[in-house]
């Protein structure tokens, strides 16, 4: 948390264009529905820098839509300067995790790279949110509704405690 009392959270997969803007707008949805849209700061970033500057995956988007998410986010690449930027930095897959980890220019960089299914049910600890890009449209509902449990159990584990 940041002196604001803001929590700034970064998404974090490989594109930036399937599960990091999918988890995203989840993210930024349950924030809302809660009215707690002053107490975050959310984003997301790919490692690779192949999708820079395109619009989330076709299919992410419509199966956001369907869902009532609309992802406007365009992919950009994490840098190790937003660790400064961000609280908490939240991978997709434990591949996501070590590239953070390799990227990170302290223990207290390191200790913000969080694994997005660890937040969900106790059966989901340690297991990733896997890669749809060269699949069919299944695996992005699948993604959708991953994104979905563990982003409610991420939210429970930042909202804000009152004073
Ligand atoms: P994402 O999916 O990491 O969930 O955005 C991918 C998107 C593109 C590629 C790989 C994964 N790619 O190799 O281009």
């Amino acid at each position: 948390m940041n002196n604001a009392g803001v929590v700034r959270v970064c998404f974090v997969c490989l594109g930036n264009i399937c599960r990091s803007p999918t988890a995203e707008g989840v993210f930024i949805k349950l924030v809302q529905e809660a009215g707690l849209e002053h107490a975050f700061e959310i984003d997301s970033a790919g490692t690779g820098s192949w999708h820079v500057g395109a619009m989330a995956d076709a299919r992410a988007r419509e199966t956001a839509k369907r869902r009532g998410i609309t992802i406007t986010s365009r992919a950009r690449q994490f840098k190790p300067a937003d660790f400064d930027r961000f609280d908490v930095v939240v991978a997709m897959d434990s591949e996501n995790v070590r590239d953070l980890v390799a990227m990170a220019r302290s223990r207290a960089d390191a200790d913000k790279v969080k694994l997005l299914r660890d937040f969900g049910e106790p059966s989901d600890r340690g297991q990733p949110v896997p890669d749809p890009y060269y699949g069919g449209p299944d695996g992005f509902e699948h993604v959708f509704d991953l994104c979905e449990v563990a982003c409610r159990g991420l939210l429970d584990e930042l909202r804000p405690t009152s004073p």
